[in-house]
């Protein structure tokens, strides 16, 4: 199996009126959990790293970056590598440098916390190098929330701005706030729905949602049905890790071998997946039809 583009899996999506399952990996353990999801509930799907989890492995992200490229492309099912909430436009550039050779297909630039015109500024400059490496490029506007750990359901998307983002920045999909919010570990989130058809209808480009893991189901299908392209999953992966690996611990304090606690974190990841893989069904399906 060849690795995926996110441009592809997103304009199948967006033929289908279906959604891509994007899944935020931090560990060589949820790389291999999201890739054995996939490949069972047989959905094509992204992978991304954030700027944060690159951050984790330290200056070199190579060996990371080499890891889930080597995953993906064993696969059995189509998935793309993408690079999520990279705030520093220095790195920025530096991870599109080297996206090609790493097998990464798409890239999304979050200034979304700087002002209008900033945002602007970072977005545009970001598109324009990003596009001469061939990437696709996602963009934030109305800072969705959480990103520090703390829960903020307020910020919204106004569709006329929205519009006009695109049109300043030549992005080709948007992250919107519509209710939403990161790190969310019980879903509980109340989606403006009415908001996300506006944005739908206002804006060019496929829309995305953060910060989908404090959703409940339910709304994750509407959210679909309303517009949204780009389902992004990353605290429910880190719920089930930390759970599985505190519940093996709990129940052996004698243990020592890691894979004794990593291969329950690693299953407990492909499930997840799994789930979150029947909950959209047929509109993450739709990315491959
Ligand atoms: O960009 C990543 C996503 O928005 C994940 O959000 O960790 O709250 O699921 P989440
Ligand atoms: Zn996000």
């Amino acid at each position: 199996m060849t690795t995926a583009s996110t441009r592809e899996l997103i304009a199948r999506a967006v033929d289908a009126g279906g959604a891509v399952l994007a899944f935020n990996v931090i560990t060589l353990e949820h790389a291999e959990g999201v890739v054995d999801g996939l490949t069972r509930a047989n959905v094509p799907g992204i992978m991304q790293l954030s700027q944060r989890a690159l951050e984790y492995h330290g200056d070199e992200v190579a060996p990371i970056l080499g890891a889930c490229a080597a995953l993906i492309s064993a696969a059995d099912v189509p998935i793309a590598l993408h690079l999520d909430h990279i705030q520093d436009l220095d790195l920025a550039r530096r991870l599109i440098e080297r996206a090609a050779e790493a097998g990464i297909s798409s890239i999304m630039v979050d200034f979304a916390e700087l002002d209008r015109s900033a945002n602007v500024a970072g977005t545009r400059m970001a598109v324009a190098e990003a596009r001469a490496a061939g990437l696709f490029v996602e963009a934030e506007l109305g800072e969705i929330g959480g990103k520090d750990g703390a829960h903020a359901h307020g910020a919204r998307t106004d569709p006329a701005d929205a519009e006009r983002f695109v049109y300043e920045t030549g992005v080709d999909a948007l992250a919107v706030a519509i209710g939403s919010s990161h790190a969310m570990a019980i879903r509980d989130a109340r989606l403006d729905l009415e908001l996300l058809g506006r944005l739908a209808q206002a804006v060019p480009v496929p829309l995305v949602l953060h910060g989908s893991s404090g959703v409940p189901d339910a709304e994750l299908v509407s959210a679909v049905s309303a517009g949204i392209r780009k389902v992004n999953v990353g605290t429910a992966l880190n719920v089930a890790y930390t759970a599985a690996v505190r519940r093996v611990l709990d129940s052996r304090p004698a243990l020592t071998d890691p894979r004794g606690y990593l291969r329950e974190a690693r299953d407990a990841v492909s499930e997840t997946v799994v789930e979150f893989c029947r909950v959209l069904g047929s509109a993450s399906r739709g990315a491959q039809e």
